[in-house]
C-alpha cells in the first residue's frame, strides 16, 4: 500500500481548486511544516533555485509556516557520474513529500530527451501530475511586444494535460537508417484522463471568477479536433462536463486559430485547456506575450497530493554560473507551490509583491543579462520584507 500524501488539510483559497483529499487540520499553535524536494538539475538551474530558496527563507518568516528541504540530486553531472538518471528511490522519498521544486534539466554531454524524459516526464507520469498549470499574466505594457496591450488584457490561465497525448510513450522506428524508415508516436487519450483536466479547468475558472466586464468565467477548449480526429473524445468530453457548470461560459478554438487569436486579442481568454503537446506550444508563446522565459511559472500537479513547481524555461547551459538569468520564473513557480500546499495568502503576497518591481520600473527587464540573478531576488526578498515592516 502506498503511503498516503502528506499533503491532507481542510480546502484553501487560492488559484488552484481544491484538492481532491483534503489536509489535516493544522495544529493549533504549532508551525506548519512542509516537506520540499529542492531539485536544480542542469544550467542555470541551481542558480534560479538557490535564489528562489532565499526568498522561501524570507516568506516563511512572514508567513510562520516551516519547511524541510531535501536536495535531490539528479540531473547531467549525477547522471555522468553514477550512470543513474533517476531512480525508483527517489520517487519512493518525493511521494513522503509536500512538493518539488524543479529548476531545470537539459545538458548538452547528453543524448536528447534521455534526462528530460527520465526526469521530467518521470515525475510528470510517475506521481500522475496531470494538471500542468501555466499562467500567462502580464504585469507591466513594456515586457509586452503586442502593440498597445496592457496588463488588464493578458491574464489567462492555461491548463494543459500532461499526462497523455504524444508524450505518452507510445512511439518506434522500424527499418531505422533506411530509406523505408517509418516512425511512429501515438497521440494517446483517455476518457478519464480528458475528463479530469477538463473538470479541473472548470473547478478552477469557478474559483477564479468573471474577468471585469464579464457576466461568468469562461472556458476554451483548444484542440485541432477537425484533423486530429481522435480529439473528438474531447469535444463530446467538454460538452457533457460543461453541462455540470452552468455558472461557467464555454468557448471554442482550433489550435491554429487560437494561436492567431493569443496575438490578436489575447483579451478573449480566461482559463484555457488543452492537450499536451498544444498546450506546450502555445505557453511558450504565452510566456513570451509577457516578458519571455525569465518569468513564465508553472505547476505539475496532482490536486491535494505531492506536485512540482518550475518554471517553463529550459537549462540554458550558456549562462550557467553567470548570474545573469532571471530568478522570477522560479520565483513565482515556487509560489504556486504555496498555494498548492496551503498557503494561498503567502503566494498572492509574492505574486503582488513581483509585480509591484515590475510595474515600478525597478525590475526593468526580464533578458538574461539584464539583471543579476542575485539582485532580482534581493530586491524580491528586501521588498516583501519591507512590506510585512509596513503590514504591522
Ligand atoms: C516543457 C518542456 C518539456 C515538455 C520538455 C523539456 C520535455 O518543453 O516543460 O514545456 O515538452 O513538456
Ligand atoms: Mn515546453
Amino acid at each position: 500500500m502506498p503511503q498516503a500524501s502528506p499533503l491532507e488539510q481542510e480546502p484553501r483559497p487560492g488559484i488552484l481548486p481544491p484538492p481532491l483529499r483534503s489536509f489535516p487540520a493544522a495544529q493549533p499553535l504549532m508551525s506548519k511544516v512542509y516537506d520540499i524536494g529542492i531539485l536544480p538539475g542542469d544550467g542555470i538551474g541551481d542558480e534560479v533555485v538557490s535564489e528562489a530558496q532565499k526568498v522561501l527563507d524570507a516568506i516563511q518568516s512572514i508567513y510562520g509556516f516551516q519547511t524541510r528541504r531535501e536536495h535531490l540530486p539528479y540531473g547531467a553531472e549525477h547522471y555522468l557520474k553514477t550512470g543513474e538518471t533517476m531512480p525508483d528511490a527517489a520517487f519512493d522519498r518525493i511521494r513522503q513529500m509536500h512538493a518539488v521544486l524543479f529548476g531545470a534539466i537539459g545538458d548538452p554531454r547528453i543524448e536528447v530527451g534521455k534526462l528530460e524524459f527520465a526526469i521530467i516526464a518521470g515525475m510528470r507520469h510517475r506521481l500522475d501530475l496531470y494538471v500542468n498549470l501555466r499562467p500567462v499574466k502580464l504585469y507591466h505594457e513594456s515586457l509586452c511586444p503586442l502593440k498597445g496591450k496592457k496588463p488588464a488584457d493578458i491574464d489567462i490561465l492555461f491548463l494543459r494535460e500532461n499526462t497523455e497525448d504524444a508524450y505518452a510513450g507510445v512511439y518506434g522506428h522500424t527499418k531505422k537508417g533506411t530509406e523505408h524508415e517509418i516512425a511512429l508516436q501515438q497521440m494517446v487519450y483517455t476518457r478519464r484522463g480528458t475528463e479530469r483536466i477538463v473538470r479541473h479547468a472548470f473547478e478552477l475558472a469557478l474559483r477564479r471568477g468573471p474577468k471585469p466586464g464579464r457576466p461568468k468565467p469562461m472556458v476554451t477548449l483548444i484542440d485541432k479536433a477537425n484533423a486530429v480526429r481522435a480529439q473528438d473524445l474531447w469535444t463530446r468530453t467538454f460538452a457533457e462536463v460543461a453541462r455540470d457548470y452552468p455558472g461557467v461560459d464555454t468557448d471554442h478554438a482550433y489550435i491554429d486559430a487560437a494561436c492567431m487569436w493569443m496575438v490578436k486579442n489575447p483579451e478573449w481568454f480566461d482559463v484555457a485547456v488543452t492537450t499536451n503537446l498544444f498546450g506546450d506550444i502555445i505557453t511558450d508563446l504565452g510566456a513570451m506575450l509577457i516578458g519571455g522565459m525569465g518569468i513564465a511559472a508553472s505547476g505539475n500537479i496532482h490536486p491535494g497530493k505531492v506536485s512540482m513547481f518550475e518554471g517553463i524555461h529550459g537549462s540554458a547551459p550558456k549562462y550557467k554560473g553567470t548570474d545573469k538569468a532571471s530568478p522570477l520564473a522560479t520565483i513565482l513557480s515556487m509560489g504556486l507551490l504555496l498555494d498548492h500546499v496551503g498557503e494561498a495568502e503567502a503566494y498572492q503576497e509574492l505574486e503582488a509583491t513581483v509585480a509591484n518591481l515590475i510595474q515600478t520600473g525597478r525590475i526593468r527587464s526580464l533578458r538574461a543579462g539584464d539583471h543579476r540573478c542575485s539582485e532580482i531576488d534581493t530586491m524580491v526578498r528586501d521588498e516583501l520584507l519591507e512590506r510585512a515592516r509596513q503590514r504591522r
